[in-house]
């Protein structure tokens, strides 16, 4: 079929990435890059070296009887010998305020003594709150917040997360993950903002505004720290940091994007991702970290290595025979920091390396400018440690609010047979599960400590499922019984007697906490005893809710076919079981919708971007089936979607399609909806995906309320990758699908076709 092709005006994918409008903070661009550059000017090459090594926190601490202190020796030598720019991490587990500030200032009293004072940059994983900071407001993970469909939630959380980062003293944020959450298997889903690439980079530059806020250098922001550059979330195996395969097409198509948009956010830092694709890690990879980071994307902040991945260059993958080698490839290909993080190898070997002429002052010289200049932004040198009165809201109530709301908003009702919910307050109910009564199935990994093991006694004062539900209707109505652990049954016997005297089952699986490697499975489905814990209870003959705490969706095919209605709670943070408890019980209307494709079966991982080849024929039944489709989530009311329409039939470059849509709550209580549009390509020289994401809003309405939603698309909106790595709007027919309404129309482009010459 003949097709004509349009080429976008600026036809070089270069083009596309224009570089930022500079933020305030970096709009003093000039000024403090002279300041840097005179800095620079009187810095040795071991002040520079220094500069670039990172080092993790128990290098300069002791810890005696679990007191942490930082160690008077240790700090000297980290600063006064090798002139360390920065430290992170936490040791051992969640610090309160008072201790972070003690820790804080006794690194920055050492590096004032340093010959030129330059203060070290703190950075910690802060990913869903201050993670590390005891007292702290922790939100649901990113997967939860996607779920949301709520930017503004995003960036709320991303502007107390900041607050609170600096009210613990530190200015730097290992905060957001931007990858894909393409793959159920891989452990680390739960910190994505789910498979979709515009739901990751909306709701990621929403998270990045509000934690750099107009002035990144101002006592309540934080430097964003985008990670893990490029292509960490899909390796072959779904391990964590296991070899991935991914054409140049597919990373600029699905993996891209979510970075090109935080680089335009102003995001000033950007961690490396720690795997290898193709063949080739990152961190030794010249083209991504310095041809396509700094060549197309223009961006000029920090990119940091992930942990000990330059000495994984020598250890892990077998691309340098000898550590030095591998310090040698990394700074050359473009890291800017090492995360060593134990020891000070990086700064011995880069030195000897720039004197044997293999590294070049150059290349240092960039480095260190990128990494001064982010200090000087975050006004480290006027502010090296924070006031401790500056910072009153810390763990308020009116902090709390907006993770309870972003709880709410993220819980998908994803079943709800003949309405059995909401659930009337004067029923017996019987609670159980393993993830019933434990906070490590709310808040997941990265709380309180790496793998959040310790959330049952940091947030004691927050409600488990189980104690939400008892708060909300009355102990005496609620019976306890666990079942099972997490992958053996546990007196079963007790469960199924409880459950004859209840009315209703509420039915907790899921997942305990894990982080990185620690979360690797070997089999997607939930462990067997959960599901035979479902099955004992559905002969019972009597309703299951089964609620789903987990990171990431583990086939549960089985169990919920058993059920009479089905919540996904995700890892919805400290909030989260009272927001379950509000949903449950009818104080609160669900409005969660999947940011992911939740599969039915282990050997059907499709996304819901799967190619038309997917969705199945006559003679095809196993394609595309999945339990739950990506957007998917239900509401105790109902909406209706008409008067689809588009302002035109035809749409041409530089134009805009106004798309609006009626959208009315046709029940009888007030609800949030997710308004979704999607389009689809009819035909296209690439494969086109079946239909993708490409713009949503969340509105909010009234029983027998209507509001109009309006939409506007662009030929850059209807882009793709094509074979020669071009972004490309193509000739063609279109539709655009939100709710059951469709409608169609053309992309026309009198542009002449200026392909590759394949036909
Ligand atoms: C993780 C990063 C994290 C870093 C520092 C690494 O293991 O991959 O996401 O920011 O540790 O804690």
């Amino acid at each position: 079929m003949k097709r004509i092709i349009f080429i976008l005006s600026a036809v070089c994918f270069n083009v596309l990435l224009l570089a930022a409008q500079p933020k305030k903070g970096q709009s003093q661009g000039s000024d403090i890059d002279k300041k840097v550059d005179a800095l620079i000017a009187k810095m040795t090459l071991e002040e520079k070296v220094g500069q670039m090594t990172e080092v993790t926190s128990d290098v300069v601490s002791t810890t005696t009887n679990g007191a942490h202190q930082i160690d008077a020796a240790k700090i000297k030598e980290a600063i006064l010998k090798y002139h360390v720019g920065s430290i992170l991490n936490v040791s051992g587990q969640a610090y309160t305020r008072e201790h972070w500030y003690e820790v804080v200032s006794a690194i920055q009293a050492e590096a004032a003594k340093d010959r030129l004072k330059i203060p070290v940059i703190y950075g910690i994983d802060a990913i869903h709150g201050v993670t590390y900071t005891a007292g702290s407001t922790l939100f649901p993970h990113e997967i939860a917040m996607a779920a949301t469909f709520n930017r503004d939630i995003a960036y709320k959380a991303g502007e107390i997360t900041a607050y609170e980062t600096r009210a613990s003293y530190i200015p730097w944020n290992y905060s957001p993950v931007l990858d894909l959450g393409k793959s159920p298997l891989w452990p680390r889903i739960y910190e994505t903002f789910g498979e979709d690439p515009y739901l990751i980079k909306t709701m990621g530059t929403s998270i990045i505004k509000g934690y750099q806020g107009n002035d990144v250098g101002d006592k309540y922001h934080v430097a964003a720290c985008m990670k893990h550059y490029l292509g960490y979330g899909y390796p072959v195996s779904g391990k964590d940091r296991t070899p991935a395969w991914i054409p140049d097409r597919y990373m600029r198509e699905y993996f891209l994007p979510p970075f090109i948009e935080a680089v335009k956010a102003g995001a000033r830092t950007i961690m490396i991702n720690s795997g290898e694709i193709n063949g080739v890690p990152i961190h030794g990879s010249k083209y991504m970290l310095t041809d396509v980071l700094r060549g197309e994307l223009h961006f000029d902040g920090i990119a940091v290595s992930d942990w000990r991945d330059i000495e994984y260059l020598h250890d892990r993958h077998h691309i340098a025979a000898t550590q030095k080698e591998a310090v040698m490839i990394a700074v050359n290909a473009g890291i800017d920091m090492s995360m060593v993080p134990y020891e000070y190898s990086f700064y011995n070997y880069l030195i000897e390396l720039v004197h044997e002429g293999k590294v070049s002052m150059a290349r240092v010289n960039e480095a260190v400018h990128r990494i001064l200049k982010v200090k000087y932004q975050l006004g480290l040198f006027e502010r090296p440690v924070g006031n401790p009165n500056d910072y009153p809201k810390f763990g308020s109530d009116e902090f709390r609010q907006v993770s309870v709301q972003a709880a709410t908003e993220a819980i998908t009702l994803l079943k709800n047979n003949n309405n059995i919910l909401p659930l009337k307050k004067n029923i017996k109910v019987l609670v159980t599960g393993p993830t019933a009564n434990t906070m490590r199935s709310l808040d997941g990994g990265w709380s309180y400590n790496w793998q959040g093991d310790q959330a049952d006694k940091f947030a004691a004062d927050k409600n488990t499922i189980l104690e939400a539900i008892q708060q909300k209707i009355g102990k005496g109505n609620v019976s306890y019984e666990p079942g099972a652990t997490f992958d053996s049954l546990k007196n079963v016997n007790d469960a199924v007697k409880a459950a004859k005297n209840a009315d209703v089952i509420v039915l907790c699986l899921g997942e305990l906490s894990y982080t990185e490697n620690v979360g690797n499975i070997d089999d997607l489905n939930l462990p067997w005893a959960q599901t035979q814990l479902a099955m004992e209870l559905a002969k019972t003959g009597k309703p299951v809710i089964l609620v789903l705490a987990e990171g990431r969706p583990r086939i549960v095919t089985q169990a919920e076919s058993r059920s009479a209605a089905t919540v996904m709670t995700y890892l919805a943070g400290n909030e989260g079981g009272d927001a379950l408890a509000s949903i449950l019980f009818g104080d609160a209307n669900p409005s969660g919708r999947l940011p992911v494709t939740y599969p039915k079966y282990p050997n059907s991982l499709n996304n819901y971007y799967r190619k038309n080849l997917e969705n199945g024929n006559s003679d095809d039944s196993h394609s595309y089936n999945p339990l739950y489709e990506f957007g998917f989530g239900l509401s105790y009311t109902t909406f209706g979607y008409g008067n689809l329409h588009l302002s035109k039939p035809n749409l041409k470059a530089n134009e805009t399609l106004t798309v609006t849509i009626d959208v009315k709550n046709t029940g009888t209580v007030e609800g949030k909806e997710s308004v979704l549009l999607y389009t689809s390509q009819m035909y296209a020289s690439i494969a086109p995906d079946t239909k993708r994401l490409r713009a949503y809003d969340k509105i909010s309405l009234k029983p027998g309320e209507s509001k109009t939603v309006t939409f506007k698309i662009t030929a850059k909106d209807l882009a793709f990758v094509n074979d020669i790595s071009k972004t490309v709007t193509e000739a063609g027919e279109f539709k655009i699908q939100i709710g059951d309404q469709t409608q169609s129309f053309n992309f026309i482009s009198n542009t002449v076709p200026s392909r590759t010459g394949r036909l």
